[in-house]
């Protein structure tokens, strides 16, 4: 792998602990995927934020990097972490896990990370640019950056995001790499509109071609669609990037003639459905995964409008502090259901020791729920979940 003088400088420890030891894990990683040098970045987005997924040894690990000085480069953000900071008794999370959880976002602040802890950052405050190569982890927000603005990056993790981040610099390969960023498989998909559709879709597509890059037809979909196809095809798969045609910034770059066609109509939504749900009734519903656009916080807003919540069920909505603050309006109504989280999501938080079964209209969430918060899913469209609490 060609260096600079400068990285091979900070490889050898010229500029301090922190950077090398960033360098290192770069250059590890650069090595085992083949990269021919570095690339510099114009942001990264950082994993590993929840008290809950990343444990004492994360914190640790975090006062370490601290304890060098490091500080990022490049703009950077966070990604959701165990609870609301200011609502987090509403959750039901403990004074333990509360001072741990704020201990770490306290970390990643004093490395000069904007602690916005938000898994749709394009949306607010992260937003890449076509063409530009950033460092990104957060398998939902990658995707869609890649995908949906043509942006260029790896499905990093969480410390290898926080290297690039101290460096303002990335292994240039996968990804990054033109060559790398061709379709191999054409999707030609027959569905509904509705959001719960394209959540569908994306679990059907992921369970099919795992790590292949789709080039998808038949669909338009709007950010909201392309958020939530993204974050279901990154879990239920590893799809790192998609194309749509029309609609996504690269796919007309590409001869798609010969591909493998695979075709995605009801039948295969109702079988992604099926599989999906293991529960009749639920004590949570959770919306929100991705975090609510201020788009999706209307329609819920309009859908619950006038009417009572009837049931003893928690109802959780999920968003950014950003996204809350703007959409006032919408927040008052939605309160009357379940209070507004900010800076969390239902994934992330430690529900487990409350809650074991809960409902979600997000494909990615109904594939965690069980692994990562004991939980049983009911897997439903918004309209059959809000029918549980009227
Ligand atoms: Fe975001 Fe949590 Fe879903 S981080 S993509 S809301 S699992």
């Amino acid at each position: 792998m060609d260096l600079t003088r400068e990285e091979q400088a900070i490889l050898d420890g010229e500029s301090g602990e922190g950077t090398q030891k960033a360098m290192e894990l770069v250059v590890a990683l650069g090595r085992i995927y083949g990269a021919e040098g570095l690339v510099g970045i114009t942001s990264a987005h950082l994993s590993g934020a929840s008290y809950k997924t990343i444990g004492d040894g994360g914190l640790l690990y975090l006062e370490d990097v601290v304890k060098s000085g490091s500080k990022v480069k490049v703009p950077s953000t966070l990604n959701p972490i165990g609870m609301d900071r200011e609502r987090w008794k509403e959750m039901h999370v403990s004074p333990e896990f509360a001072e741990k959880q704020l201990r770490i976002v306290s970390l990643y602040g004093s490395m000069g990370i904007k602690t916005t802890c938000s898994c749709t950052p394009y949306t607010q405050d992260n937003v890449p640019r076509l063409g530009d190569h950033v460092a990104w982890a957060e398998s939902s927000a990658l995707s869609f950056v890649n995908s949906y603005i043509g942006a260029r990056t790896n499905r990093e993790g969480g410390p290898g995001a926080l290297a690039a981040a101290i460096l303002g610099k990335t292994a240039n390969y996968g990804l990054h790499l033109e060559r790398n960023r061709a379709p191999n498989v054409i999707i030609e998909a027959e569905i509904g509109n509705s959001l719960f559709e394209h959540s569908l879709l994306g679990q059907a597509v992921g369970i099919r071609i795992g790590s292949k890059i789709p080039y998808y037809r038949g669909i338009r979909p709007g950010i909201e669609e392309a958020k939530t196809m993204a974050a279901a095809m990154a879990a239920a798969g590893s799809v790192a990037m998609f194309h749509v045609e029309g609609t996504t910034p690269e796919a007309k770059k590409y001869d798609v003639s010969g591909l493998e066609t695979i075709y995605i109509g009801q039948k295969e939504i109702k079988e992604a459905r099926e599989k999906l749900n293991t529960v009749d009734d639920v004590q949570l519903i959770a919306l929100g995964c991705p975090h609510l656009t201020d788009k999706e916080m209307h329609e819920i807003a309009s859908l619950l409008k006038g009417k009572k919540k009837k049931s003893d069920t928690e109802v959780w909505f999920c968003t950014s502090k950003t996204v809350r603050d703007r959409c006032t309006e919408d927040v008052k109504i939605m309160e009357q259901f379940g209070p507004v989280l900010a800076d969390t999501c239902m994934v992330v938080a430690p529900i487990e020791g409350t809650f074991s079964k809960t409902g979600t209209n997000s494909c990615k969430a109904a594939n965690y729920l069980p692994t990562l918060c004991s939980q049983k899913v009911m897997c439903q469209d918004i309209t059959e979940l809000l029918k549980v609490i009227q």
